[in-house]
This record gives structure tokens, C-alpha cells and sequence, in this order.
């Protein structure tokens, strides 16, 4: 029998949950209390803060398939596509996603984060190894605490250190898992070189393209596509459809027998209601704007760089090259919060990147960029920022 636990004190029903005021207050005084905003659903704000990075949201072509597909399939999908059947919207999304990666297969989930979590741990388990750069984005890093797999994370965007660790590991089967474009400071992963480690130590590639994919790459066919990768027989890239392509949604995009795979195996897939009908024919629709216009993923890129020119020659410390995501430093948590609120009086809309979404010591405000921008919006966006920079900010 086990030892009797130490012995309580009975609560009564209205103090169980006191330890909340207690993290409440804690998360007050370290300036990390986070606040939802209203929306209206127009604005006059210039938007750098969202991830619409083609400006496609509110497309009436891809708004108004949403629509349409509302109407004729219904609002939801009523349940997993394993029980009540899978559409011929997905199918099509599925098939259409692939070709234009240039993968064999792909799998459509309700999210970028359910994407990732069932790509994650379908794709290793206890007997597996899983090796990551530790600024991997929130739903990988859950994926892998639910894998069970032995975990290490190591330093950021360094192909030898994932060498070591694959070089080192005591299980056989092993994954090594990456962002493309990191989502807080927006550099880009060294996918060939991962590549080439995985395939030294006999491990499969993972890459979450959620910002690369509409922006990089030749006509926004992603990251991994402008690595060479996108075909590969060991490489796995997840998206999400709720970025570039302005709808809502994740997928999973490799080999065949991965997504054969993942359909049977994948909990996020398995036991959770489908895509929404009108998300599915949304991001249909944003795939075939971006087929028809490819010069809207560099027309991205340039806005980008624009972006990150006018606030390098203000003095403040930028980082981020090559995709849409151009971060500035803040002094701390505070000042962060404090300067994002400011660039909102004034009218431009940016992220504030905290503790913990960020490590402590490095809070920032996030820029993101659109293709639907023009030069006149990128100077009234840095004069704006740059003019409401806190002390400290120019390092
Ligand atoms: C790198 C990265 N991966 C995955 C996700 C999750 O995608 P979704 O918002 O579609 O769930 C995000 C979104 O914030 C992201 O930035």
C-alpha cells in the first residue's frame, strides 16, 4: 500500500481556484498581464501586426468562396472527416497544396497548431529521438512534450549542434525539428545544412514552414521548396493556411506513406472536427491568387526589406532577414508593451513579443509585412515607430 500524502486543508469551493490571484499578481508585477482588445471589423489602423502577408483575408475572391462554401457545405464540418466523411473541398485542397509545394501528398488539419502537434507525435513516440532548435514555435514545443520521444533542445540555427545531439542520442528512430522563418525574430533556418545532418545520422526532417510558405521561395511555394526539400523521401513540412493565404487551417505536406500515416494515427486529425468547409475553400482560393499573381510573395519580401532599412537607419536593432517578419528590440517587457500601446495611439498597429513568448531579456515589438502596403504606409510606419522608441531601444 502506498504511504498516506501529507494532509491538506480542506477549501471550500470559492478558494480552490485562489492560487490564480496568486500567479495573476506575480505576472502583474513582472509586466506580463496580457489584455484582449476590441475589434471592430473595419479600422483605420495600419495593420504590421497581423499575418496576412498577402493581403488576402479580405480578398472578395477568397472571402467570398468562404461564403459560398458556407452555404452549400454548412457552417462546420460536424465532425472528423473519419466520421462523417471527408469533402470533395478538402480533397481538392489536399491535392492542389502538394502540387504547388511539390510534395506527394498533403493532409489538411483544423489549425497550424493541430498540424503540428499530430505531425509531431505521429512522427516519433517513446523508442524515439527528437532533436530541436530551441526557438521552435509554441505548438511544436508541445508536440514534443506530448511525443513522450527523448528530447533535446539545442542552440539556435547551429547544424553541428543538431549533429551532436542525433550524433549522441540513445534511441534509433529519430526527427529533428525546425521552424523555416523563426516567428519571433523572422531569420531563416539553415535547412540544407539540417538536411544534410539528418541524413549523416539517419534522422527525418521536420519543417514548420507556417512563415515561409506564400513568402519565400519561387512564387511562394515556401522555404522548403526554395531548399530543394519539398520532394525529399525524409522531409515533412508543416503550414498553416491562416497566414499568407488570409483563411484558417494547418496542413501537412511530405510523402505519401507519412500522410497514410498521420490519417491513421495523427490524435489531432483523428479526434477533432475537419477544417471548416468555408476554410477550406478560402485557402483554396488564396492558393489559386497566389498561382495567378506570384509577384505578390516578393512583392512581400520588398516591403520587408523596406521596412527593415528605415528602422536600421533610425538606430534601432533589427533583426530578421529574408521573410516578411521584421523584429526590433525592446529594452524590457515594459517598455515593450509601453511602446507598442503608443504606435497604436498613433495608428499603426505592431505585435509586443513577451516573456513567455519570447525568453526574458530579449521582449520586442514584431513588424510584419504585406504585399498590399505601399512605400507611403512603410515610411509613416517607421517615422512612427521610431519616433516613440523608449530609452534604451537604440541599444
Ligand atoms: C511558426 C508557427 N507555427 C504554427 C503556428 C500555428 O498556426 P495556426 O495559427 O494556424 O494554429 C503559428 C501561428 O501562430 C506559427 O507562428
Amino acid at each position: 500500500m502506498n504511504a498516506p500524502g501529507p494532509a491538506f486543508p480542506a477549501l471550500q469551493p470559492d478558494e480552490v481556484f485562489d492560487w490564480l490571484d496568486a500567479e495573476a499578481a506575480r505576472r502583474s508585477e513582472a509586466g506580463l498581464v496580457r489584455r484582449l482588445r476590441a475589434r471592430g471589423p473595419s479600422t483605420d489602423e495600419l495593420d504590421l501586426a497581423g499575418n496576412d502577408y498577402l493581403g488576402l483575408a479580405r480578398d472578395k475572391r477568397v472571402a467570398g468562396a468562404a461564403a459560398a462554401a458556407s452555404l452549400r457545405w454548412g457552417a462546420g464540418s460536424t465532425g472528423s472527416r473519419l466520421v462523417t466523411g471527408s469533402t470533395e473541398l478538402h480533397a481538392e485542397l489536399e491535392h492542389e497544396l502538394a502540387r504547388f509545394c511539390g510534395t506527394q501528398a498533403a493532409l489538411v488539419f483544423s489549425s497550424g497548431f493541430t498540424a503540428n502537434l499530430g505531425a509531431v507525435t505521429a512522427l516519433s513516440g517513446a523508442e524515439s529521438a527528437i532533436v530541436t532548435d530551441k526557438y521552435i514555435h509554441a505548438s511544436l514545443i508541445e508536440g514534443c512534450r506530448l511525443s513522450r520521444a527523448d528530447i533535446a533542445a539545442v542552440g539556435h540555427a547551429d547544424p553541428a549542434a543538431i549533429a551532436h545531439a542525433l550524433a549522441t542520442r540513445r534511441k534509433q528512430r529519430a526527427l529533428v525539428v525546425t521552424d523555416s522563418v523563426f516567428s519571433v525574430d523572422g531569420d531563416v533556418a539553415p535547412l540544407r545544412e539540417l538536411s544534410e545532418a539528418c541524413r549523416t545520422h539517419g534522422a527525418a526532417l521536420l519543417v514548420d514552414d507556417a512563415h515561409g510558405f506564400g513568402v519565400l521561395g519561387d512564387g511562394g511555394r515556401g522555404a522548403v521548396h526554395d531548399a530543394g526539400l519539398a520532394g525529399e523521401p525524409d522531409v515533412v513540412t508543416t503550414i498553416t493556411l491562416s497566414k499568407a493565404l488570409g483563411a484558417q487551417g494547418g496542413a501537412v505536406l511530405g510523402p505519401r506513406r507519412v500522410i497514410r500515416h498521420l490519417v491513421d494515427t495523427a490524435r489531432s486529425f483523428v479526434f477533432d472536427t475537419a477544417l471548416a468547409p468555408g476554410s477550406a475553400a478560402a485557402a483554396l482560393a488564396a492558393l489559386g491568387v497566389l498561382r495567378e499573381e506570384p509577384g505578390l510573395a516578393e512583392r512581400v519580401l520588398t516591403v520587408a526589406g523596406s521596412l527593415a532599412h528605415g528602422l536600421r537607419e533610425a538606430g534601432l536593432q533589427v533583426s530578421g532577414s529574408g521573410g516578411a517578419v521584421v523584429s526590433v528590440r525592446a529594452p524590457g517587457p515594459g517598455e515593450a508593451q509601453a511602446w507598442a500601446g503608443a504606435c497604436a495611439e498613433h495608428g499603426i498597429r505592431v505585435g509586443c513579443f513577451r516573456p513567455p513568448s519570447v525568453p526574458d531579456g530579449v521582449s520586442r515589438l514584431r513588424l510584419t509585412a504585406r504585399a498590399d502596403l505601399a512605400e507611403s504606409d512603410v515610411d509613416r510606419a517607421v517615422k512612427v515607430v521610431a519616433e516613440l522608441a523608449p530609452p534604451g531601444a537604440r541599444g
